[in-house]
């Protein structure tokens, strides 16, 4: 990063991909980590519906509703002064209706967002074409799309073979064309990814896509060592154990509570000079 950092937009995005700069995502769904996403200086946050698994404790994403989302979302806008940020539009909040898809998508940008993302491939073109005509920005997420896991057949890489490969290539090129700005593509060959990348004058995120997209993104929780009761495949890399770094805390906190080394003086307060001794004869005059 050189000079005054400026507020990342779709613009900046695309010269990043002219550049060749890599672009850095991750998501947030609360204050304080959106707050320290944007400090780092990582280009763009993503309010991921993941937050039903790593914050909510949901099985999958399904369960997550658009007022869950939107009550993170807006945590996350009031910390966010510089990173793009994008709102996850949940199962159910898009593919029901285009209508329906215009209205939520505008309630995320009623939330602070600069776009939202949508799941699916070229059946959602026409989706995507009507939200992004309505002023909203989309970004399509390609691949996996967890929430069609079952239609999927699980969480399994997609694009493997030249036959399924194409479809994401094809499914590539018809967002492109129906106005995304940006596509996503997560658990995809990297060879795959590479070559669709190379392909689209719109900038690629990755996860589990190789490093030939023209950014990364990794879940937060993932990141910081706190996916606790999810499995987490190997593309999500791990930066630090914070897992055992609070258990270690909270571990030390029981036990001087329990010890009474915690709290001393250092961490209480005083009444006012000679209130204490005031109130002790209050008191012993109220008893006679
Ligand atoms: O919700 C999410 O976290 C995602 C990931 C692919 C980044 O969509």
């Amino acid at each position: 990063m050189s000079g005054e950092r400026k507020k990342v937009t779709i613009n900046h995005l695309l010269k990043m991909k002219g550049r060749k700069e890599k672009i850095c995502m991750v998501t947030a769904y609360d204050y304080p980590t959106a707050y320290l996403a944007d400090l780092s200086g990582i280009d763009m946050i993503l309010v991921g519906d993941s937050v039903g698994m790593v914050v909510l404790g949901y099985k999958s994403t399904l369960p997550v509703t658009m007022e869950e989302m939107l009550h993170h979302t807006k945590a996350v806008t009031r910390a966010v002064k510089y990173s793009f940020v994008i709102g996850d539009m949940p199962f159910l909040s898009y593919n029901t209706g285009v209508d329906e898809a215009i209205h939520n998508a505008g309630l995320f940008m009623k939330a602070g967002c600069d776009a939202v993302k949508i799941e699916g491939g070229k059946e959602m073109a026409d989706t995507v074409k009507a939200v992004v005509d309505a002023g909203i920005p989309v970004m399509a997420h390609l691949g996996l799309t967890p929430q069609r896991a079952a239609q999927l057949g699980g969480y399994k890489l997609q694009g493997s073979t030249a036959e399924s490969a194409m479809k994401v290539i094809e499914d590539a090129k018809a967002l492109e064309k129906a106005g995304a700005f940006s596509l996503l593509f997560e658990f995809v060959p990297m060879e795959v990814a590479g070559l669709i990348t190379d392909k689209l004058s719109i900038p690629t995120i990755g996860i589990g896509a190789g490093p030939r997209c023209d950014g990364q993104v990794l879940v937060f929780h993932d990141i910081v060592g706190l996916t606790l009761w999810t499995e987490t495949p190997k593309f999500a890399k791990k930066y630090v154990d914070l897992r055992e770094r609070i258990l270690d805390a909270l571990k030390k906190y029981l036990g001087d509570v329990k010890t009474g080394s915690f709290p001393l003086e250092e961490h209480s307060y005083h009444m006012k000079e000679g209130e204490y001794n005031k109130l002790l004869s209050n008191l012993e005059r109220g008893e006679e």
